[in-house]
């Protein structure tokens, strides 16, 4: 299910997403499930809705994808969440689960990540459904196109009832795998800032224009670009990421017009990160200063470095020592939906070893042997929690 033949590639909303709902919607029909879709395309089945503790817990993760991705980032945890009503079923457990397939995290076609998690969080602004992608479509067209009102926004922001969301995702990184261990609960989530930036020169004849006339808005990017690198190396722990550059008119006989370039910079101490955002934006004034070009920046996320829930995160930890695994804890470097619903409820994680510790790749992968283990430490979670729910 993909927008290109060969390569897992699935945006916001693209047609191959409705594939994804018809096959999830009829997993969660064959399992009971009342299944509905929000204003902006997350599709959620509520088990067990009627239960005398009144009590929910939200399951989920993502189902878009980065471009060429590999196949387990974000919907590996929402087949697992299903699967876990199939526990919860068989356990009898009395609580009503959730499970959310988020419409969007990743950013990839609005520059823009966590449209799903923002929405049923309640920090969706109305004015965010303007921002357009890269064929001039807007967020709202985009959501209209799929066939959802956009202007019901409400309907998706989750109710007061709800008590906790949990997300499994694979790690996406080599520590677990180093270690030698098949889950770890999270502790924290990184804070990221991701912002655009557009260099601003003048187009002209490659042939005709000499070099020291010349305002080539390439030649300030790559020289900004080429600073990004040493500058994030001076901090320990900082990474910082210019994953995606626009060249206008990309053509080999003009020189650059416009180049807009992005910037995802991380970091777990969030005054940490914006000290190097400062810094690395004035390392592009200064460089746009000299070369007599124009510079412009967007914000696009500048979200905060975010703990997860200390008492479902040690319900965690209690379920991966009652299904035969060391309670290890780490701190995730990427981001997920759990760091946004984190806003509006108590929200933990568990991490899958990523195999090589690679992902955001075709060759992402993800042991069966681990799989089981996070139905495991699941099960036993929701027992757990089942436990203090009375
Ligand atoms: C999400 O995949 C991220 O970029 O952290
Ligand atoms: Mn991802
Ligand atoms: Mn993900």
């Amino acid at each position: 299910m993909s927008e290109e033949a060969g390569r897992t590639t699935r945006r916001f909303l693209t047609p191959p997403v409705r594939q994804v709902h018809d096959f999830l919607r009829a997993r969660m029909e064959s399992q009971h499930m009342k299944v509905s879709v929000d204003a902006v395309g997350n599709l959620r089945g509520l088990w067990n809705a009627e239960n005398a503790t009144g009590k929910r817990l939200i399951l989920g993760s993502h189902i878009d994808t980065v471009p060429d991705a590999g196949a387990f980032d974000g919907v590996l945890g929402v087949v697992l969440a299903l699967e876990l009503v199939e526990s919860a079923r068989r356990l009898q457990l009395p609580m009503t689960l959730e499970v959310i397939a988020f419409s969007e995290e990743e950013g990839v076609r609005f520059s823009f990540p966590f449209i799903g998690s923002r929405a049923v969080a309640g920090r969706l602004d109305p004015a965010m459904l303007d921002f357009k992608d890269a064929d001039g479509v807007s967020i709202g067209d985009a959501i209209e196109a799929f066939g959802i009102n956009p202007g019901v926004n409400a309907d998706a922001v989750a109710d007061h009832d709800a008590i906790g969301f949990v997300e499994f995702h694979i790690e996406q990184g080599p520590v677990l795998e180093a270690e030698e261990l098949s889950v770890a609960a999270v502790g924290s989530i990184v804070g990221q800032t991701r912002l655009d930036l557009r260099f601003v020169g003048h187009a002209n004849h490659a042939g005709t224009t000499p070099m020291h006339l010349r305002n080539d808005a390439m030649a300030g990017a790559a020289e900004w670009i080429a600073k990004v690198e040493p500058l994030a190396r001076r901090t320990e722990g900082l990474v910082a990421t210019v994953g995606k550059v626009e060249v206008q008119p990309n053509a080999g006989n003009v020189i650059p017009g416009v180049v807009e370039a992005s910037l995802d910079v991380r970091h777990v101490h969030d005054s940490v990160r914006r000290t190097e955002v400062d810094a690395l934006l004035e390392a592009a004034d200064a460089i746009s200063i000299r070369r007599g070009l124009k510079i412009e920046s967007t914000m696009k996320m500048d979200e905060v470095s975010v703990p997860m829930d200390e008492r479902l995160t040690a319900f965690m930890t209690d379920a991966m020592v009652a299904a035969g695994f060391p309670p290890k804890l780490i701190a995730s470097g990427a981001g997920h939906d759990a760091m946004i619903m984190a806003g509006r409820m108590p929200a933990a994680m568990l991490f899958l070893r990523s195999p090589g510790g690679i992902s955001h790749h075709p060759d992402e992968t993800v042991r069966v042997e681990d799989v089981e283990a996070a139905l495991k430490v699941g099960e036993r979670f929701l027992e757990r929690l089942a436990g203090e729910l009375g």
